[in-house]
């Protein structure tokens, strides 16, 4: 454990204020975790089921640019995002004004019962933002995992078929369907089951582990003679970038090559955007860096810049499939929500040189760093590098030393043994850089 600082600025933590104006340096004033987050680790530990984990075993009072600031008053450096959240960093003045406005104004009315603009606005917004000139339509809900089980819904009654196609190392959230579609047992699967039925799954292009474009390709094409008939398969539900999976992108012509062969037995084809989209990859989708126009689009994430939020867009006559209310919930586009997100989808285009600027180092650094055998891929600034080793053993030290020298790391994989950068795009270059030289002392065994 490093001590940066004698004297323990102990943030107040019912009081702290944060966003970009927080002082962005790593410091560390006690251990980590230090006595204010083990007193709380404390209740947690009586209070919160165990099967709800925490990455960081220390309290946040504060989070904005490229730090968090534990209840302790240290300052970690952000690498994670809150899982890909908050890339505009945490309490932006853009999110904090519209949702200060909003809240003000009124907090719920709940759509399906009194629309407000917000809604619209949002809808609206991702409409004309999803690749593609058709005519277009949205419908937005709380969370990755419910605008996923919604696309499926949306592709059963437009197709009037019930099969869903999903990939090796998909991963599309926890609730029962999404939870079948993921593909890790451990901890997303084990003991859950009975599974939803009617989901298929077949391998994705993973050059690194031997999976090549072709061998996807000719496997899907198997599952159509050897598990199922194409002509009851609604839709095939695919990562453009598989983020819980490992940050393995698609090779160059797979969603294209992919999609031709979905449309000859018109299965729709569902972009699941809930990790690589609004801006992770720098252009507002990743899909874009294919040039697919998928059928339906799932955003979620970055979405709500923080609030919970997420959308399925997509072809309007698909979209209109389901008559007034089959698609919904009682919170799904919640004002706050939609007031963060006109925010956040104004903000895309902006970010996006920084963005690129910023993937580019990461690339650079991650490289210079990786150690024989491991793979350094990704798209942009949605980066990571697989390690050699399978069992994720020394992932897991790498990124527990982090967080004892003030930098939170996420891991990924089905293996554990990939470690992926998800950084918010207002973190300082001084603080990116002081952050990856900390990973890569631990990369390098120190
Ligand atoms: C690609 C993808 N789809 C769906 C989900 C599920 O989203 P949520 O956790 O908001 O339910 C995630 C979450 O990590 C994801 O990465």
């Amino acid at each position: 454990m490093t001590t940066e600082t004698a004297a323990p600025a102990a943030v107040d933590d019912r009081s702290a204020v944060g966003g970009p104006d927080l002082p962005q340096e790593r410091r560390l004033v006690t251990e980590i975790p230090g006595p204010k987050s083990r007193a709380l680790q404390e209740r947690r530990t009586a209070a919160v089921a165990s099967g709800v984990g925490s990455v960081l075993p220390v309290y946040v009072a504060a989070a904005g640019g490229g730090v968090i600031v534990d209840v302790d008053g240290n300052s970690l450096i952000d690498l994670a995002s809150g899982i890909a959240v908050v890339s505009v960093g945490n309490s932006a003045p853009e999110v904090v004004d519209r949702v200060t406005d909003q809240v003000a104004a009124f907090t719920h009315t709940c759509f399906m019962v009194a629309p407000y603009e917000g809604y619209v606005e949002v809808c609206e917004a991702l409409t004309r933002l999803t690749p593609g000139d058709h005519a277009k339509k949205a419908a937005l809900f709380n969370s990755g995992a419910e605008a996923v089980e919604n696309a499926v819904k949306i592709a059963r009654v437009a197709t009037g078929r019930p099969a869903v196609i999903v990939f090796d190392y998909a991963f599309h959230g926890r609730t029962l369907l999404a939870m079948t579609m993921t593909s890790k047992v451990v901890p997303y699967k084990q003991g859950f089951g009975p599974f939803a039925p009617e989901v298929y799954r077949t391998p994705a292009p993973y050059p690194f582990r031997g999976i090549s474009e072709d061998d996807a390709i000719a496997a899907l094409k198997h599952l159509f003679k050897g598990d199922v008939d194409p002509q009851s398969v609604a839709c095939a539900v695919l990562e453009p970038v598989q983020g819980e999976g490992g940050f393995i992108p698609m090779t160059p012509d797979f969603p294209k090559r992919l999609q031709e062969l979905l449309d000859d037995y018109g299965i729709l084809y569902v972009n699941d955007e809930v990790q690589s989209g609004c801006g992770r990859t720098g252009p507002v989708w990743a899909i874009e860096n294919w040039g697919v126009e998928p059928d339906l689009l799932v955003s979620g994430k970055t979405l709500g810049g923080g609030l919970p939020l997420a959308g399925v867009t997509g072809r309007a006559e698909i979209m209109d499939a389901v008559p007034p209310g089959g698609l919904g919930g009682t919170f799904g586009g919640n004002p706050l929500s939609c007031a963060a997100a006109i925010a956040i989808l104004d903000a895309l285009e902006g970010q996006r040189p920084r963005a690129e600027k910023i993937g580019a180092r990461l690339r650079e650094r991650l490289e210079a760093m990786a150690p024989e055998g491991s793979e350094v891929r990704g798209i942009g600034p949605m980066v990571a590098i697989e390690l050699p080793e399978r069992t994720g053993d020394e992932t897991s030290r790498i990124t527990r030393e982090a967080r004892e020298q003030g930098l939170l790391l996420l891991s990924c994989g089905i293996y554990g043994n990939v470690i992926r950068i998800l950084v918010p795009f207002t973190i300082g270059d001084g603080e990116l850089d002081k952050g990856l030289d900390i990973l890569e002392g631990l990369v390098r065994g120190g």
